[in-house]
């Protein structure tokens, strides 16, 4: 087995919004069981990029997206949406616990959404299994029935990846997680990007380059809607190839 195994391909991917031609011609391979950062400046292309691979844009009116997103060979652009969501699990910035679900339901709550019937010896295996990779089940075991919304913010952001977590995905895509989030709660939650990614492939949107830094392992950068530079994220960092990149790097715009 070689250790850059793709479970994600994107070829050739374009996505206009009406006239504006908002990505441009995308190609980039995701690997098994790493932690890729998406870097640039705002309004590149970042949220966008990751909410297709979530099919979070299907709904945009004046949307058109051609090219391929291959998901384990298939083209998730091509699937059902509902399935793509359970195989691709989605992390905002803002933490987003349905307010009136326990905390307990807001980790099933995918399994609710799709209807899918769970015995309630499943649902609690589910439950504990996903908020202790989440590593939230200390915290919270002694109150599975509160709000969610009681939590503070990080630990709220953790809840959220444990609902992502829940449904098993093959992907979780997180889009700045933790920029609404205090530094103590970040680095909670960048130990936690960095365990987790033995069991899921991780692509995180960052604006903070120390975060891309400490956890990423490739780097993508992309400036005006374009994949200017992607590789490992060492090299980004020491030996960019790219001016735009060293640029955007050293602060200089962005
Ligand atoms: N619904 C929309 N309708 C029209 N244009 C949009 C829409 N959503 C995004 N855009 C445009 O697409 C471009 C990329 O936006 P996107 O949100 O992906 O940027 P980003 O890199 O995530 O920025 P940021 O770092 O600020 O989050 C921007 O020019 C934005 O104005
Ligand atoms: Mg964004």
């Amino acid at each position: 087995m070689t250790v850059n195994t793709s479970v994600l391909d994107v070829q050739g991917f374009n996505l206009h919004i009406n006239e504006h031609h908002i990505l441009k011609d995308i190609n980039l391979s995701f690997y098994r069981k790493k932690v890729t950062a998406i870097m640039g400046p705002s309004g590149c292309g970042k949220s966008t990029l990751v909410r297709s691979m979530n099919r979070l844009n299907d709904l945009i009116s004046g949307v058109r997206m051609d090219g391929g997103m291959y998901l384990y060979k298939k083209n998730l652009l091509e699937m059902n949406p509902i399935l793509v969501r359970r195989k691709v699990g989605m992390v905002f910035q803002r933490p987003n616990p349905f307010p009136t679900m326990s905390i307990y339901d807001n980790v099933l709550s995918g399994y609710y959404l799709n209807g899918i019937k769970l015995t309630k010896a499943e649902k609690e295996e589910i439950v504990v299994d996903s908020l202790e990779k989440a590593a939230l089940w200390d915290e919270v075991k002694n109150g599975l029935h509160r709000k969610g919304t009681f939590l503070s913010g990080g630990q709220q952001q953790r809840l959220c990846i444990a609902r992502a977590l829940a449904m098993k995905p093959k992907i979780l895509l997180l889009d700045e997680p933790t920029s609404a989030l205090d530094p103590k709660a970040t680095t909670r939650i960048e130990e936690l990007i960095i365990e987790l990614k033995s069991k899921v492939t991780i692509i995180m949107v960052t604006h903070n380059i120390g975060q891309a830094s400490r956890i990423s392992d490739m780097t993508a950068f992309l400036y005006l809607g374009e994949l200017i530079e992607y590789d490992c994220t060492d090299t980004i960092f020491t030996t960019p190839k790219h001016t735009r990149t060293e640029e955007y790097l050293t602060r200089k715009f962005g």
